[in-house]
């Protein structure tokens, strides 16, 4: 913050260029361009690639809203796939099923989400996309750090969103977010529209917006990406230990962890299909337990026509999520407690039923 406030460039300087940098050789990726919150990343990677009226983008029905508005922003049509019932993320099978239906007619995109840190079944997504020329993109918001095949999430698809929103695994004091990509022309253009359409100063070569990531954010994450992979490790540790207690307990399904693939544990959410007595109790024993998400898309309003196929399994998924309290400052001790109280439930449930 000194540094930003003694320099007195407070936007698109030095900071922005180092957070780029530095965040593109996080990944092992040829280009981060910041921009303003990860919202406009979704947005923005879609205008950059020519997506927009007339054409569809594939969500995953289980998402954050944001990932719709974006899309909407750029113009795009949403339509929705189910998910895949152990990962939480596009069912390749469903993704399938749509592109070969009426609806999937116009889709030029699939928006896959690394939900809750967990990357997508990257290899048989790619298969779906190869078959049918569409471009497969990465929301990583939820993934900082995440690994598949020893590759980082952000850096599978053609170009990747990120969000650096404060609860994200990598978060900035604010709104900020970035697009990734290989691709170097497409890099270029989002460094226009990210600025009036602006390659030279007051020539707008195209329409684009306001969407710049300011240097103060940048350099709060240039100091935070220094933590990431730490962080993430703890992450992982204190996953391993619910995981470990839970799976012994037998009261809830923990997430199931992938052959090649090592989440970065954004939520950790376990499955109990007595859910909403679970979570009354465990609010009830003080922790703080969230559900995400509530509701899925085509179940609000605002997105109820995006819905073109049964979504069974995302369906059952938003009765049954509840996502357990993970974060790089939980010790280990507090984590063994709250197992322990989640264990309790079915006591408690096997009691009464006695
Ligand atoms: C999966 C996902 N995509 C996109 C976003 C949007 O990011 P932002 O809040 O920075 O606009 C979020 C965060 O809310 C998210 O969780």
């Amino acid at each position: 913050m000194r540094r930003v406030l003694d320099g007195g460039q407070f936007v698109l300087g030095g900071e922005v260029e180092g957070f780029e940098t530095e965040f593109a050789r996080f990944l092992n990726v040829g280009a981060t361009v910041g921009v303003a919150s990860g919202t406009d990343a979704i947005e923005l990677m879609l205008r950059g690639l020519g997506i927009g009226r007339g054409d569809k983008v594939v969500l995953p029905a289980l998402t954050a809203d944001a990932c719709a508005a974006g899309v909407n922003r750029a113009g795009a049509e949403v339509v929705l796939a189910d998910i895949d019932a152990q990962t939480f993320t596009i069912s390749p099978r469903s993704l399938a099923k749509l592109l070969e239906s009426p609806a999937g007619v116009a889709v030029k995109a699939v928006l896959v989400v690394h939900l809750y840190g967990q990357v997508a079944d990257w290899a048989a997504l790619r298969q779906v996309a190869d078959l049918h020329g569409v471009f497969l993109l990465e929301d990583a918001a939820q993934a900082h750090g995440a690994r598949w095949c020893g590759r980082m999430a952000g850096t599978l698809g053609h170009a990747a969103a990120f969000s650096f929103y404060p609860t994200k695994n990598l978060g900035a004091l604010g709104d900020a977010g970035a697009v990734v990509t290989g691709d170097e022309m497409l890099a270029d253009r989002l460094r226009r529209l990210r600025q009036y359409g602006w390659r030279d100063r007051y020539v707008s070569e195209e329409m684009g917006v306001n969407s710049r990531l300011d240097e103060l954010q940048a350099a709060f994450l240039r100091v935070k990406l220094q933590t990431l992979e730490e962080n993430t490790s703890r992450r992982r540790a204190l996953a391993a230990i619910y995981t470990q207690r839970l799976l012994a307990g037998g009261v809830v399904e923990p997430p199931p962890v992938l052959p090649d693939s090592s989440p970065a544990y954004h939520q950790y959410v376990v499955r109990s299909s007595d859910r909403e007595a679970l979570r009354l109790y465990l609010a009830a024993a003080g922790i703080p337990v969230t559900i995400h998400y509530p509701r899925a898309l085509h179940q609000q309003p605002a997105y109820a026509h995006c819905q073109t196929m049964p979504l069974p399994v995302t369906e059952l998924a938003v009765r049954e999520i509840l996502s357990l309290p993970l974060h790089p400052y939980l010790s280990d001790e507090s984590a063994e407690v709250l197992c322990e109280v989640v264990n309790s439930f079915s006591s408690r449930t096997n009691d009464a039923t006695m």
